[in-house]
């Protein structure tokens, strides 16, 4: 598969590093694209962010890169965390940035767009901007943790939002806690004790 992983200054940077931990950079065509901001944010929460060395790097201001063209065939964009910010430029339609010229450019071309939103509570200008970004045909995929698999680490919990993504790009989920089929889940089942 061919991606575009964005990162934005929401609070969160862990869910971009799972998500680059869990997609095979050589088996898939991985761009990356982090906003000044999320670099910020990022020296915040964690230690070390780790780039995985087959994923290709590029500035937020070079728009020499192929993903900023419909004509260039992509699979799916993930802005991973999305903040209110960047959620709200590319509902105006702005698009003076790699990272908001190409989900301006997946919204056009009907590709999957996947916005991942950190922030509480909403505001009006917030909602108003999510159901904007719906009607335009992103999936907005909230970091919103669900605790039903009983994760026992913070890792954990974030892979539940991981997991989520992954599925909705249709990319290998193999850890992932599924209702009702327990007895194939090694990692989550609830039934373990
Ligand atoms: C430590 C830190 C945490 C932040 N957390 C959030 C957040 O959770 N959600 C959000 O929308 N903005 C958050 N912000 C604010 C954004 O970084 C800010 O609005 C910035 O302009 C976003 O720019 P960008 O979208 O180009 O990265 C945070 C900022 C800092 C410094």
């Amino acid at each position: 598969m061919k991606l575009v992983i964005a990162a934005t200054g929401a609070s969160g940077a862990i869910y971009t590093q799972r998500l680059l931990e869990q997609i095979d950079c050589v088996a898939n065509e991985v761009h990356l694209v982090m906003s000044a901001y999320a670099r910020q944010v990022a020296k915040q929460e964690l230690e070390d962010f780790k780039i995985p060395a087959a994923a290709r790097r590029h500035s937020e201001s070079d728009m020499n890169v192929p993903f900023v063209s419909g004509s260039a065939r992509f699979d799916a964009m993930v802005i991973v965390p999305c903040s209110m910010a960047t959620l709200g430029r590319i509902a105006s339609g702005a698009s003076d940035s790699v990272l908001l010229r190409a989900a301006d450019v997946f919204l056009k071309e009907r590709r999957k767009l996947i916005v991942v939103p950190r922030e509480t509570p909403w505001n009006l200008i917030h909602a108003r901007n999510v159901v904007t970004l719906l009607e335009a045909g992103a999936i907005v995929l909230p970091a919103i943790p669900s605790f039903y698999s009983r994760p026992d680490s913070v890792n954990a919990v974030v892979d539940t939002v991981i997991s989520r993504i992954l599925d909705q790009i249709g990319l290998p989920n193999q850890g992932a806690y599924r209702w009702g089929e327990e007895k194939g889940s090694t990692k989550t089942s609830r039934n373990k004790n």
